[in-house]
């Protein structure tokens, strides 16, 4: 297997920091895929908002999981982010098949974002010893999800 000669941390502390950030990073894959699932299969009244909402959702997700992966890399490992291993890892329930009302889609899709801010919140607190930079990415992404949880969630009062 190739590797990178560079070492930003000790390898005890990378492979515990990167452990965290693949853990994080097949969530965020599964999370956007899921908001293309929800996307495509919203109907009813609210159908054009959440729609158009899942894909603002969508970018921000896309952007987290590009950086914990480049995270990853920089510290010298491979980030994985293959489909079959994704599906085998991820904490988030799946998405159920079939159409969704507008209301169903947000409780559904609240809950995996929900999940996924869970895991990095925890995360968070893994890596917080052993790099720093690594922890403040985790922190600038919960921040983000948070802000759109709040934001979808408001539309179930
Ligand atoms: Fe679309």
């Amino acid at each position: 297997m190739l590797e990178l000669k560079r070492e930003i941390l000790h390898t005890d502390h990378r492979d515990a920091t990167v452990a965290v950030l693949q853990t994080c990073l097949y969530d965020l894959i599964d999370l956007a895929l899921q908001g293309k699932q929800a996307h495509w299969n919203v109907v009813g009244t609210q159908f054009r908002s959440v729609h158009l909402e899942l894909d603002e959702i969508i970018a921000s997700v896309r952007e987290a999981s590009d950086d914990v992966a480049e995270r990853i890399a920089t510290l010298g490992v491979s980030p994985d982010g293959r489909a079959k291993i994704v599906g085998e890892h991820t904490r988030l329930k799946s998405f159920p098949e079939g159409l969704q009302t507008a209301s169903a889609t947000v409780t559904i899709y609240s809950d995996r974002l929900s999940s996924t801010v869970d895991g990095i919140r925890e995360g968070i607190g893994s890596v917080a010893s052993h790099d720093p930079v690594s922890e403040d990415l985790l922190i600038g992404i919960a921040g983000r999800l948070e802000k759109h949880l709040w934001m979808l969630q408001s539309q179930e009062i």
